[in-house]
């Protein structure tokens, strides 16, 4: 158990998204307060889950809160990110950690300057399917690293959202959106990543929205719907990588890593749990049990908790502004790349996160 003051956490963007949080359940954080620039929708969260809710002006001006965590769209996660540092607040937010690395370096620039910390979503390779993996490949169970292949594809999300054009404007469709989990378990995994190749294509400028009411009503597509890249790693490991919104269906599973001694099949990274398996050479593919906690159920803000438990400790947190800053950098090569601008250089490095501890009944982030 931890002994430690869970850190007070104020939540600004009150979406869909923040009733995850609300519901999470870590010793090392308590969600007090809310805001959002729709005040309804921080009342009707703060009614919900029995907190508070505030302007983003007075929940920023708070002394008692310590950590914001920002819940709001890509488009002002730097600007909510840096008024929260500005106030003085460490701060956690939600996937990706800016539009572009020149705006991230920003945010990252004023974290430092005011000595607060910046953690980022996603966190799901802090979950019990993806650490079971690290521990296999840090245990040296397929050898040394080859390369790998990772796919997320399906048909769009205008099938199922009723206001999707956010998911194919700048700052989202499939790269950005979901690239975030893929990048982040594929560094978690093999470390930074050194270059890339991609290649993509805007399918349908035009799509319709399919449920909900506004059904059949036309938008514009701004971003790339089926974009391939090849992931070149420090390590030199070679992951494929193909993300799309064109998709109608395929069978490949979400990642592969291949090894000189055996492969590895890989959950789902936007999940915390899921089947591992394993094959050796010479063997067959055989299910690995999980080896760590968080591998069933949704433990979105696992990340926060390390981050929190981290800032007690004076250690570093493993979801962290470094790592986020990484991924979109590689995200932003991915684009730009297959946009046809071949110059962009990935500049950027960082550690690969810690691992976790094996199971224990209550996890303490050391
Ligand atoms: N919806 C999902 O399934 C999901 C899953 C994982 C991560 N995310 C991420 O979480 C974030 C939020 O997603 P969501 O689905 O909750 O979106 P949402 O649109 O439901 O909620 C976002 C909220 O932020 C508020 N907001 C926007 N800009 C603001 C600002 N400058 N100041 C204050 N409030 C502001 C909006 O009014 C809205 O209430 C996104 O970055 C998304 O990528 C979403």
């Amino acid at each position: 158990m931890t002994d430690i003051e869970p850190k007070r956490v104020g939540i600004i963007g009150a979406g869909y998204i923040s009733a995850v949080y609300l519901k999470s359940n870590f010793p090392q954080f308590k969600i007090v307060a809310c805001a959002d620039a729709i005040p309804e929708n921080a009342n009707a969260r703060a009614k919900e889950f029995g907190i508070r809710a505030m302007s983003v002006n007075d929940l920023l001006a708070d002394p008692s809160i310590e950590v914001i965590l920002n819940l709001t769209i890509p488009q002002s996660h730097v600007p909510v990110s840096k008024a929260a540092i500005e106030a003085g607040k460490h701060v956690y937010s939600e996937k990706p950690l800016g539009l572009s690395r020149e705006e991230a370096q920003t945010l990252l620039d004023a974290a430092a300057a005011k000595e607060v910390r910046v953690g980022s979503a996603p966190d799901t390779f802090l979950g019990g399917g993806h650490q079971t993996v690290r521990k296999l490949m840090d245990e040296g169970a397929i050898g040394q690293p080859i390369g790998g292949a990772a796919f997320f594809m399906y048909g769009g999300p205008e099938s199922w959202h009723p206001h999707p054009e956010f998911l194919y404007q700048r700052g989202a469709g499939p790269v950005y959106d979901m690239g975030p989990y893929y990048v982040t378990t594929l560094v978690n995994l093999l470390g930074p990543v050194k270059n890339v190749l991609s290649i993509g294509r805007n399918t349908s400028p035009k799509r319709t929205i399919g449920s909900g009411p506004r059904q059949g009503t036309e938008f514009t597509v701004e971003v790339l719907t089926y974009v391939s890249a090849i992931l070149e790693f420090h390590s030199g490991a070679a992951v494929t990588f193909t993300v799309s919104f064109d998709v109608t269906g395929h069978n490949h599973p979400p990642i592969e890593i291949y090894g000189t001694a055996g492969s590895l099949q890989v959950p789902d990274p936007n999940f915390f749990g899921g089947n591992v398996r394993l094959i050796r050479t010479g063997g067959k593919w055989t299910d690995v049990a999980h080896t760590h906690s968080y591998g069933d159920g949704n433990h979105r803000g696992i990340g926060l908790a390390d981050m929190a438990a981290s800032m007690a400790t004076r250690t570093p947190h493993r979801a962290s502004g470094a790592l986020a800053y990484h991924v979109l950098e590689v995200l932003q090569a991915i684009v730009t790349k297959a946009a046809g601008d071949t110059s962009f250089e990935i500049k950027s490095t960082c550690e690969r996160p810690r691992p976790l501890g094996a199971i224990r009944p209550v996890p303490d982030f050391r």
